[in-house]
């Protein structure tokens, strides 16, 4: 039966980790997978979660399972991260899930069972797993456009335009900050055009939050999705901590679904249980519990917090340098977009010759489309960089 197997097409995301990988020069530079890096291209763990993980250690008792759901303190911790006080506690079912991808799928899988034919909207361009789920759980795909490639920032009007097509009960997946690949974010006008669409179609959200803390702001993240909420009566968010809390590895993230009148909690409970259960019966805990210690704990609380803005404003800071030192080499405007970009990623419109030529004669790795992950520049080698950038531009 195996030998009928054929070797899958690896994302453009995966496909450039293995190239990394396999290169030997000593020089080289990741500016690909969406991992935080230090000054010293280092990913710490983050003193909270470290603190957090001493404190589980002495404190824990048993490793029985905890439920379908995951841990419920969890959750509503990270609902409150979120969502704030947008919306009642009591439209918000949530379960946890392993990673973001974890959530993403459950909530694809409770669609599926909710409305098989339904039809999921993404982004042109999206993070590359956005299709291979919906693909994969087999629900109908459309696009909707959303970069300008000539400038680099959201085509508002493209957007808006192609999703006045949706249909009611249609679902659209955006990204709630820190567009991946692109870097662009709508303005909140955008967003609450964006919203009262929705509303006025019957479509449905789908947040996916996998870079909140990484834009302007924990809080100010959140405030474009907050005020949607507020007004949707049905939405999905996925939300992930694999960046904000430095967790990759430990697969921590939380999918809830915000219900409207109509529909039964408990049925909306029991499916994402169910769908747990068929999935990966329990969600993993360690990362989970670890985050709860944090959010529970003013201490802990502040301390996470201090650190995940001074990522954030690192990011910023290169952001910035990288930026001058383009117009320096081009002796122009071109690349402003990535001053005023946010998140991990800007995507730089160049061709895919231009990026293949960066790797094969410079050993810098970009993903294909030319996204680059801010927080791989090299400390001290930006200038360098942009020289790189600029001769294949
Ligand atoms: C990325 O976009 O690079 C990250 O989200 C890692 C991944 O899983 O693709």
């Amino acid at each position: 039966m195996l030998t009928r197997l054929t070797p899958p097409q690896p994302d453009r995301i995966m496909a450039m980790v293995a190239a990394y990988k396999a290169d030997d020069r000593p020089g080289k530079v990741d500016l690909g997978v969406g991992v935080y890096k230090d000054a010293e291209g280092r990913t710490p763990v983050m003193g909270a979660v470290k603190s957090a993980e001493a404190r589980l250690l002495e404190s824990q008792d048993t490793k029985a399972y905890v439920g379908l759901l995951g841990d419920l303190d969890f959750v509503g911790r990270m609902r409150d991260v979120v969502l704030g006080d947008a919306v009642p506690a009591d439209r918000v079912i949530g379960a946890q899930a392993p990673g973001g991808t974890g959530a993403i799928r459950l909530i694809l899988e409770l669609i599926r069972l909710a409305k098989p034919d339904a039809t999921i909207w993404y982004s042109d361009p999206t993070w590359p797993n956005h299709p291979a789920m919906v693909a994969h759980v087999g629900l109908n795909a459309r696009t909707y456009r959303y970069f300008d490639a000539a400038t680099c920032e959201v085509d508002a009007a493209a957007m808006l335009e192609d999703l006045s097509q949706v249909q009611p009960d249609d679902v659209v997946i955006l990204h709630g900050c820190c567009h991946n690949p692109t870097g662009a974010n709508p303005t909140p006008e955008t967003w609450a055009a964006l919203t009262d669409m929705l509303v006025e179609k019957g479509a449905i959200p789908f947040i996916d939050f996998a870079y909140q803390g990484f834009g302007d702001g924990l809080a100010e993240d959140a405030t474009a999705v907050r005020a949607m909420a507020a007004r949707v009566p049905q939405m999905f968010v996925a939300a992930s901590c694999s960046k904000n809390f430095g967790l990759y590895r430990d697969r921590v993230g939380v999918a809830m679904t915000l219900i409207g009148e109509g529909s039964a909690p408990e049925a909306v409970r029991g499916a994402m249980s169910m769908l747990g259960r068929l999935n990966h019966s329990f969600p993993p805990d360690h990362g989970a519990k670890t985050v709860e210690i944090i959010l529970a704990d003013d201490a802990l609380r502040a301390s996470w917090e201090a650190e995940l803005e001074a990522m954030r404003t690192r990011m910023l800071g290169l952001r910035a340098e990288l930026a001058d030192c383009l117009k320096r080499e081009t002796n122009s405007d071109r690349f402003e977009f990535f001053r005023h970009h946010r998140g991990m990623f800007s995507r730089l419109g160049l061709t895919p010759e231009a990026v293949e030529a960066l790797r094969r004669e410079r050993g810098i790795y970009l993903v294909a489309d030319s996204r680059l992950n801010v927080a791989g520049l090299p400390a001290g080698g930006i200038g360098d960089l942009a020289r790189a950038i600029a001769a294949v531009a």
